[in-house]
């Protein structure tokens, strides 16, 4: 039997990596997926990739009329039964070199654009949903590089504590992914020259006991987990997807 018969789901950052799997997932198992990225050429890509039962929308969740825009083509089609917020970004910069505009910039996608991204979403909500807020392996370590996009996904995992008891009286469940590292061009984004990929990945490596990246399908399965009615006693959880990286 399909995990998600006849289900509505929205998937932002579904253009790419571990959005891309997760929607992809999603529509085996009988979905309607909306997916949502700021790239137009990307969203295309994926939407022929993903085939049927697909709709891409052009959405930069920091900005909050294309929120709007967004759940109002959603609408169209129906309630959503399956929130997947996933889009963010990593700049790699040190503390010390820090501009108070890569701080904002982080702040503003990652933690108040997954924010906005849910709470925007209420009113389409079915009862008994599910939303899934995707934080990282990163928030619980002290990653050199990462300090402000770190400390969002410590925000996102904070959102969902709270969402899971606002939300309680309408049966909507809130859970946190957190994705170790994963082989996606977001992972390589962080060495744009290249420099450091390779040894990066090394690094990663021998800290991670299964001693190797996720595949992306490898945290789709786990979202897939938390879509479906298989963790219907499951709230207000954070979810290590990380070959063992934060449990050592
Ligand atoms: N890869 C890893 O190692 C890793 C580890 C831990 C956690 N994560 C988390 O997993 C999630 C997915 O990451 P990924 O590795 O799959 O990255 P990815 O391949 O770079 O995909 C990111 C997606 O988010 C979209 N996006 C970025 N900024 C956006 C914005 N302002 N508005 C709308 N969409 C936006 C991108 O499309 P556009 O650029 O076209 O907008 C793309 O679809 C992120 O939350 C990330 O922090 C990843």
């Amino acid at each position: 039997m399909s995990l998600l018969e006849g289900k509505i789901a929205v998937v932002t950052g579904g253009s790419s990596g571990i959005g891309l799997a997760t929607a992809t997932r999603f529509v085996e198992q009988g979905a309607y997926v909306f997916i949502a990225g700021r790239r137009q050429a990307e969203i295309d890509k994926a939407v022929a990739e993903i085939g049927d039962n697909v709709t891409g929308v052009k959405v930069d969740i920091s900005k909050l009329d294309d929120l709007d825009r967004l759940y109002e083509i959603v609408a169209k089609k129906g309630k959503i039964d399956v929130l997947f917020a996933g889009a963010a970004f990593v700049e790699k910069t040190m503390t010390a070199a820090a501009t108070p505009e890569h701080f904002d910039k982080t702040f503003n996608t990652n933690a108040r654009g997954t924010y906005f991204t849910v709470q925007k979403a209420l009113p389409y909500l079915n009862d008994g949903a599910s939303i899934i807020l995707v934080a990282a392996a990163g928030k619980n370590k002290g990653l050199p590089g990462r300090s402000a996009y770190s400390a969002t996904k410590a925000a996102i995992r904070s959102f969902a504590r709270t969402w899971t008891s606002e939300l309680k009286d309408r049966g909507i469940r809130t859970n946190v992914l957190s994705p170790g590292a994963v082989d996606t061009p977001m992972f390589d984004s962080q060495f744009p020259s290249g420099e450091g990929a390779a040894e990066a990945r090394k690094q990663i490596v021998a800290m991670t006991p299964l001693a190797r990246l996720a595949y992306p399908d490898e945290i789709a399965c786990a979202a897939l987990f938390l879509a479906s009615d298989l963790s219907s006693y499951v709230a207000g959880i954070d979810l290590p997807v990380d070959g063992g990286l934060t449990a050592v």
